[in-house]
């Protein structure tokens, strides 16, 4: 029954590679500082830890497992593993949903760091001072014209990937750029640990003050948590689908797990010290790293070649992640309606820089995309993959996947534990809590 020319990865590296791109991406280096920064610093870090090793690894591992034993897109996989329970394709509807809107908006922050490449090839954010360098970000992404130019360029770019598949198109890039991207981000935080009054921004990302804990920072941090592993819409299991039986899956979700969270946390130590060192608000929002790290690069040696590096590698962190996403659609595209895979890009690519379109002249459609994608969709999606992992997949079934490669999966009964009850527990209590339906109860 499966298609026989399914495309799919060389092996575990490419895998690891293509996962961890996917994973690795602005949500890391753009997103989770400024979040972390608009739900004080060090308690959200702490609470977003937690999420990604008790949460945020079972769930991948699920997604994974749902995808490679199924060999589908995320719709299909739902339907041909659990054909009498449509409820379970609902994860496949609402992740090439969710697809839609987080490439929307998600393409129009890569526009944005286009544009910052850009900038940095001409010199332009040189001899700025740190008020000059917000009051333009402001300005231009504001604006209209080039957003927008720079949004269609990298949808172009996206689709272009896409187009070419998975391993001469995703693997092959990735495997190069991922390795240079944690190089970078290293030598950025050496320089930005060693600013004046550096221990200020990293006690404000590493010294938890609980006080600043609340319902909805816990939602937050969440969402982030399911955002930067980018779980709970498909993108796995979609991969999952492309992995070969040889490979161990729980390494692989272990692997990208660990790499995500150290990006993620290489970047705020990159850039909270700048914060605090150039007078920038900890909670400046979505603008943070673009008004903060140009700082940075203005008092290094060798800052312009190095702005240049770090916004080019920035672009393609959110390449190796809008690949993925736009995979998703593209494959529900090619294999539930049997479209062809240029023609089904083209269409998915196109509808999608229509959306982005909208995110670039409204800052609420943008916002509206941003957190119904990671704090509701994203949950969602997460509690029915464990679920499905758990109660309808079942141990033994759990079991033969992940033991496909050769090995054994001695830890197989605590991942059923905490895919049966702790997970859909814990993301439903804190989905309820974080929206204020618990208060309305209690
Ligand atoms: N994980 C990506 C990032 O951190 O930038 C963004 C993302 C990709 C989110 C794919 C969700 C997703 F399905």
């Amino acid at each position: 029954m499966d298609a026989p020319s399914r495309d799919s990865f060389s092996g575990k590296f490419g895998v690891i590679a293509a996962a961890a791109g996917s994973a690795v991406g602005l949500g890391n280096i753009w997103r989770f500082p400024y979040v972390a920064g608009e739900n004080g610093g060090g308690a959200f870090l702490l609470v977003y830890l937690g999420f990604i090793l008790a949460i945020g690894l079972p769930v991948m591992l699920s997604e994974l497992l749902i995808g490679r034993k199924s060999q589908k897109n995320v719709f299909g996989a739902f339907k041909t593993l659990a054909p009498d329970k449509p409820i379970f394709m609902s994860v496949g509807i609402m992740g090439v949903g969710a697809a839609f809107m987080i490439l929307a908006f998600y393409a129009v922050v890569a526009g944005w760091t286009l544009e910052y490449t850009w900038l940095a090839v001409q010199d332009g954010l040189a001899g700025k001072t740190s008020a000059e360098l917000s009051t333009l970000f402001k300005s231009f992404s504001s604006s209209t014209v080039g957003p927008m130019v720079w949004m269609v360029v990298f949808m172009v770019m996206t689709a272009g990937i896409v187009m070419g598949g998975v391993k001469n198109g995703i693997e092959k890039y990735t495997k190069i750029l991922m390795p240079m991207l944690l190089v970078i981000i290293i030598v950025l935080c050496i320089k930005a640990i060693t600013l004046d009054g550096a221990e200020k921004g990293l006690l404000f990302l590493f010294q938890p003050d609980f006080s600043k804990v609340t319902g909805s920072v816990i939602l937050e941090a969440l969402g982030q948590a399911f955002f930067s592993l980018s779980i709970g819409m498909g993108v796995i299991a979609t991969y999952g689908s492309y992995i070969q039986k040889k490979e161990n899956l729980l390494a692989t979700a272990f692997s990208v797990s660990v790499a995500d969270t150290l990006i993620a946390v290489l970047a705020g130590i990159a850039i909270f010290p700048a914060v605090f060192a150039f007078g920038i608000k900890p909670d400046a929002g979505p603008g943070l790293v673009f008004e903060t790290l140009p700082n940075v690069f203005n008092q290094m040696v060798g800052g312009y070649l190095f702005s240049i590096a770090f916004f080019v590698l920035l672009v393609i962190a959110a390449l190796t992640s809008s690949v993925s996403l736009l995979e998703v659609v593209v494959a529900y595209f090619c294999e539930e309606l049997k479209m062809k895979r240029k023609a089904a890009t083209a269409l998915a690519a196109g509808l999608i820089t229509l959306l982005g379109a909208l995110c670039v002249v409204s800052q609420d459609v943008f916002d509206v995309f941003d957190k119904t994608s990671s704090t509701i969709l994203l949950p969602l999606g997460g509690i029915l993959i464990a679920v499905f992992a758990g109660w309808v997949l079942g141990k033994n079934k759990v079991k033969e996947e992940l033991e496909a490669h050769g090995g054994k999966a001695n830890y197989v009964s605590v991942l059923i534990f905490v895919v049966k009850i702790v997970a859909p527990i814990a993301i439903g209590f804190v989905f309820l809590k974080g929206l204020g339906v618990l208060e309305l109860i209690f």
